[in-house]
């Protein structure tokens, strides 16, 4: 049961560097992924939206081996990333850039030291080139004023351009941006989003994205995966997500408060509190946060 298992399991007409089938996670009794199938196309920008704590975070996690399924496979390019081994999981990781929901920056490195780790760790690159690449990438990002401050010292928009950028910085073949721009003024936000396309149109990077931003996933997306509940609720472009009549996918859409979307209804916590105060009470804030994820 091990790296044995990449079987070929494409549709014929499909070029799928990302595959997850019937993906299961729990923690504890808590069961977050309840089968969940995504897959991406070479080349694709693929968006995944869905509310606080319905497992965006988790799935990608899955994507870059950092998580095991519980049940189900992970494949990046027709290989089994789920339980693989350590050195086969490296070996697919180096293709990847991967920018944490938190930022994962590691505090007492500067900026420049940051963007660099990838480099030194991974690409064992010398010198002169990790200056030359980090530079460039900070310059892209409007971070080159900031190359010499610690992560303590820059803003929360600053971070997660920094985390970009060090997801760039081995010219990945697929990216994974968890929330890219939370916490981002508009005019940054567009700056991102532009930057994906960008990465899509010129480079064919294959890109998977998590965001509550519709217009960012409107304007960024090929295609668009919709998590309910440790499911998937919808798949398809972005003027069939508009068009579907899906009543929960369109309640988020539109962000409403009202309609059939259940809030945290798998956070046995959510439901104490609200069941105390005899009331629905929105989101305790799944933190969704990276421990330790770092570079
Ligand atoms: N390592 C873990 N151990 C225990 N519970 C976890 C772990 N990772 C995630 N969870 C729980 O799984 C649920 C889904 O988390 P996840 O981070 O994927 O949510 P999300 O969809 O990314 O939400 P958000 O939009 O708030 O980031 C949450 O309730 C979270 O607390
Ligand atoms: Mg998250």
């Amino acid at each position: 049961m091990s790296s044995s298992m990449s079987f070929a399991v494409n549709p014929a007409d499909e070029d799928l560097i990302i595959e997850m089938y019937g993906v299961k996670k729990g923690f504890g009794k808590r069961q977050i992924l309840k089968g969940v199938d995504i897959t991406v196309r070479r080349g694709e920008t693929m968006v995944i939206l869905g509310g606080s704590g319905t497992g965006k975070s988790v799935s990608i996690r899955h994507v870059i081996g950092l998580l095991e399924p519980d049940e189900g496979r992970v494949l990046i390019d027709g290989e089994a990333m789920s339980h693989a081994e350590k050195q086969i999981k490296a070996k697919l990781r180096a293709r990847m850039g991967v920018l944490f929901q938190s930022g994962a920056l590691i505090n007492w490195l500067t900026v420049f030291e940051n963007v660099a780790l990838p480099l030194r760790e991974v690409h064992k690159a010398d010198e002169q080139e990790i200056d030359r690449i980090v530079t460039e990438k900070l310059r892209w990002l409007g971070l080159l004023p900031a190359r010499d401050l610690l992560p303590g010292d820059i803003s929360g928009g600053m971070k997660k351009r920094v985390g970009l950028a060090r997801a760039l910085t081995t010219n990945p073949e697929i990216l994974l941006y968890d929330e890219p721009t939370s916490g981002l003024d508009p005019v940054m936000s567009q700056v991102i989003n532009e930057l994906v396309r960008r990465l899509q149109k010129e480079l064919k990077v294959t890109q998977v994205i998590v965001t509550h931003d519709m217009a960012s996933a409107y304007y960024i997306a090929d295609r668009i995966t919709f998590l309910y509940q440790g499911r998937v609720l919808f798949v398809g472009t972005p003027d069939e997500i508009r068009r579907t009549d899906n009543e929960i996918v369109q309640q988020f859409i539109h962000g409403r408060s009202k309609g059939p979307m259940v809030l945290d209804a798998e956070d046995p916590t959510a439901k104490k509190k609200a069941a105390a105060k005899g009331g629905g009470e929105e989101s305790s804030g799944a933190d969704g946060s990276d421990q330790g994820a770092g570079a």
